[in-house]
């Protein structure tokens, strides 16, 4: 391809993105891609790479588009990006914009006109509100704001950042120095994680998933703060334990390998597809006491095992705000609406589930948003209307737990943050059933 046809790709790309709103902008980009066999693997490489800085950056090139009257198209978008973010001056970029085979068509009077005014311009501009600077849809500025107060630049500016590539060393199979010596001995360089105490930290992000280790089931990908909110749930050998919303079982894996695959665990979900992805998953780890367990409407299974369990675990479904690292394009497609119908989900599965927890028996909460509406007020109100369970304070546990580590996080519950802990965004909250 001449780069003149990656651009070109990269507009059309872009253009997919911006016309399926809702859709996840990587499941967009893999069917633009298998449709387009031709497009080889560096070029694939080099038009991704535009169209997702592209994405990135919306909301100030759109803000920079539109405060010069201009449309915001996929193609002023990326014109936007090469000369606010990469730079670009305009001759070259007139060069590139040839129309000749395979080339965007040639700048029309009006880009012409849109590319004067922006060339040599910073990205971030003196009038732009304070929400598109930092890269915050409105949708979830206040409640960060409300989070992180004087923080929030540096909070923002990390939510921006690359993530690291964080495994957990299954214990079932291994231990962690046996781990991360097995991934060294595959050319795989991997330090312990600050935190937890059964998480590596890949260096330079390098692939794991064809070494032995990950095939023999002796790590497991995961965020070090989701690693976090597992150990926090304290799941013990011998205990009854639901992984409410267990989706493909990532935490699953990680409590079945603090019970010492003693005990018994209950993976639910209300989506097949995703606990089918689990089987293969705790196979590979050798976890043989776990269930998974299908939620349908009208499910007689809660009432029948009503207060029989000693842990339950609700990883709610949320906004992901605390994702954004891994998935850009989120902030984009989330809506108030989405936040307010959530917000309603999230307080219905966590009555639903807290029927399950025995007397004396724990209900931990969990989301990887970083929204107060998401996460304190939530237990707030579930709290307000289950008079019998009471908040357990997450520091006194986490000394419990793992005496040698400082707790991370400050108050009564867990909230982690790109910027203070280098993981995901998290929210974790204890509760307790009245004995
Ligand atoms: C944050 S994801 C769970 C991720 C998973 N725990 C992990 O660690 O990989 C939330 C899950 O909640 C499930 N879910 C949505 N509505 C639900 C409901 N009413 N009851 C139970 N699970 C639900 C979704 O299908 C999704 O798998």
């Amino acid at each position: 391809m001449t780069p003149a046809g990656r651009i070109q790709a990269a507009i059309d790309l872009l253009g997919a993105v911006e016309a399926e709103a809702r859709r996840p902008a990587d499941a967009i980009a893999n069917d633009f891609f298998r449709t387009r066999r031709y497009i080889g693997s560096g070029d694939r490489r080099a038009v991704s790479e535009l169209a997702w800085g592209a994405i990135r950056q919306r909301m100030r090139l759109a803000w920079q588009l539109e405060r010069l009257g201009s449309l915001t198209d996929a193609r002023r978008l990326l014109i936007a990006h090469l000369l606010l973010v990469e730079g670009w001056p305009p001759q070259k970029l007139a060069g590139h914009f040839t129309g000749d085979r395979f080339a965007p068509a040639p700048l029309d009077a009006a880009e012409v006109e849109l590319v004067r005014r922006l060339a040599g311009q910073p990205l971030l501009h003196p009038e732009m509100p304070q929400e598109v600077r930092l890269n915050l849809p409105g949708w979830a500025a206040q409640g960060l704001a409300a989070r992180f107060g004087e923080t929030l630049p540096a909070e923002a500016a990390a939510m921006e950042g690359a993530a690291p590539l964080d495994l957990r060393v299954n214990l079932l199979k291994t231990t962690r120095e046996a781990a991360r010596l097995a991934l060294a001995a595959e050319g795989i360089a991997a330090e312990p994680t600050p935190y937890s105490p059964w998480g590596l930290r890949v260096a330079d992000r390098k692939p794991v998933l064809n070494t032995a280790a990950f095939k023999d089931g002796l790590v497991e990908v995961q965020d070090e703060g989701s690693q976090l909110i597992a150990l926090l749930t304290d799941a013990r050998p011998g205990m009854r334990v639901a992984d409410y919303c267990a989706g493909a079982a990532g935490k699953t894996l990680a409590l079945a390998a603090a019970m010492g695959n003693r005990g018994h665990i209950v993976a639910c979900d209300v989506s097949a597809p995703r606990l089918e992805g689990a089987a293969k998953r705790l196979r590979r780890a050798g976890v043989d006491n776990a269930e998974r367990h299908l939620l349908v409407p009208g499910d007689k299974w809660r009432k029948r095992r009503g207060r029989s369990f000693d842990r339950v675990l609700v990883d709610a479904p949320c906004t992901g705000s605390g994702t954004w690292r891994r998935n850009p394009d989120a902030r984009l497609r989330t809506t108030a609406q989405d936040l307010a119908e959530l917000s309603a989900k999230q307080a219905a599965i966590l009555a639903d589930a807290s029927d399950l927890v025995r007397p004396g028996g724990r209900l931990v909460y969990a989301t990887c948003s970083l929204l107060p509406e998401e996460d304190e007020m939530q237990i707030e109100r579930f709290l307000a209307r289950h008079p019998d369970f009471v908040a357990l304070p997450a520091p006194a546990l986490w000394a419990g737990l793992c005496p040698a580590v400082p707790w991370p996080a400050e108050g009564p519950f867990m909230a982690l943050s790109p910027a203070r802990h280098g993981t995901d965004g998290f929210f974790a909250a204890v509760l307790e059933r009245r004995p």
